[in-house]
């Protein structure tokens, strides 16, 4: 199901409500390909995008924070740069399971399924030389947009009464 933005997922400043948009957006995008035959083409471009679009995104809390003098700043940036190596690690597997698709030649829509604590618990474990078939692209990618929303929603959203206090920064 798709993902919408919603009033309460406002931290109080347009430019970083604008960008959490954004990232929605892509994965909805990533969702939506991966459902969709013939569209593996899409979802390694909006794969890539979804990466460097949050580090870029990352830049700009991250430099806000710096400005209003965020309490928080040193474990958020902690957050962020976890966030980051482990969707890099994430995007390593997916092109390695891209790839290996395009090989085969497959174009069949791989099967939605609900990622459990214990698949997670196995894909960050996985050893980077464990065999992957397709079956293990929808839990990656259920696994990116865990990490960004729960960011968004828990992490990220402690900065909106410091927010609050500069309305216009930004904006
Ligand atoms: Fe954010
Ligand atoms: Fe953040």
């Amino acid at each position: 199901m798709a993902l919408i933005w919603r009033k309460q997922m406002s931290v109080g400043n347009t430019l970083i409500d604008d960008e959490h948009r954004y990232l929605i957006c892509l994965i909805n995008t990533i969702e939506l390909a991966i459902r969709t035959d013939d569209a593996h083409d899409i979802l390694a471009t909006t794969l890539e995008q979804l990466v460097e679009y949050t580090q870029i995104h990352f830049d700009t809390e991250e430099q806000i924070q710096l400005k209003i003098k965020y309490p928080g700043l040193e474990e958020h940036k902690k957050e962020h740069k976890k966030i980051m190596q482990d969707l890099h690690e994430v995007k390593k597997k997916l092109d390695k399971i891209l790839s290996t698709k395009k090989s085969t030649n497959s174009t069949a829509a791989v099967p939605q399924k609900d990622i459990t604590d214990s698949e997670i618990e196995q894909l960050l474990e996985d050893d980077p030389d464990t065999q992957l078939d397709e079956s293990d692209l929808t839990p990656l990618i259920k696994l990116m947009r865990r990490w960004i929303i729960e960011h968004v929603l828990g992490t990220d959203m402690k900065m909106k009464p410091y927010l609050a206090n500069h309305h216009s920064l930004f904006s």
